[in-house]
């Protein structure tokens, strides 16, 4: 199956870049630019041989990997995400469209939830993207320690959408990837409570001089 990481030049595309590559998955590293998609793809083969694991990586534009791909993933800053969207829609239409957006803004040293009116970033998606089936998750990683493929970690990931097809395939995309268990959390308008737990943890890292939170349901 292939899956694109568009924004997969940055801090969560790496992580998901290099661990979807040793699930073997056919990923895709997608960027505004194709130069620099090459450049990142090039790196990460380089992280991965010297890990041991010898697979493809492939690099497009966004608009090229969006075509191609059977799952996208949307891995960029939630600014740019709904006019990415809107620009990828023709390119996106049938697919599957994952969405680990979590909208903030902040006050001081407080980080807050701040959904878009269609109540989270993952239905704002899915209002623009009508015709792909959209789901949302790894909300809750934390990239750096994410990124990182001698960190050891054991995170859930809860994951939202309406079509279960759709939903079961992400939800076997993540437990391919050493560490994360995936947990149906419901329709994709549940996503506005996973997107909130992400400024939450941020907020209880900062005051209790923690780092890399992620959630776990036991
Ligand atoms: N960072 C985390 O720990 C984390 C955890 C969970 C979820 N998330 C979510 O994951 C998404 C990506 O977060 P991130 O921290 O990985 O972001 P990021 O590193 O700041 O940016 C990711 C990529 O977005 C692309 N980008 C930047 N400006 C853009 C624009 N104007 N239009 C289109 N693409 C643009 C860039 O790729 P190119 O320059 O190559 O095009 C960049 O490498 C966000 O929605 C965030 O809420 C992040």
């Amino acid at each position: 199956m292939k899956v694109a990481v568009l924004g997969g030049t940055g801090s969560i595309g790496i992580g998901l870049s290099l661990r979807l590559a040793i699930s073997g998955y056919n990923v895709i590293v997608g960027s505004r630019s194709k130069d620099k998609a090459k450049e990142k793809a090039e790196e990460y083969k380089k992280i991965l041989r010297s890990e041991g694991h010898e697979v493809k990586i492939d690099y497009a534009e966004n608009e090229k990997a969006a075509e191609i791909c059977d799952v996208a993933i949307l891995a960029i800053p939630c600014e740019y995400i709904y006019s990415t969207a809107e620009r990828l829609k023709e390119a996106l239409n049938g697919k599957i469209v994952v969405s680990p957006a979590v909208p903030m803004r902040r006050e001081g040293k407080t980080f807050f939830y701040n959904p878009p009116p269609e109540g989270s970033a993952a239905e704002k998606i899915a209002s623009i993207l009508k015709d792909s089936k959209v789901i949302s998750a790894f909300h809750t990683i934390p990239a750096k320690k994410f990124a990182d493929l001698n960190s050891e970690f054991v995170w859930d990931v809860p994951v939202c959408g309406d079509d279960s097809n759709a939903k079961t395939v992400i939800i076997n995309v993540v437990n391919s990837i050493k560490g994360l268990r995936a947990l149906d959390a419901g329709p994709l308008s549940s996503s506005r409570l996973v997107e909130s737990l992400t400024p939450l943890l941020i907020n209880v890292a900062l005051r209790n001089d923690m780092h890399d939170l992620g959630v776990r349901f036991v």
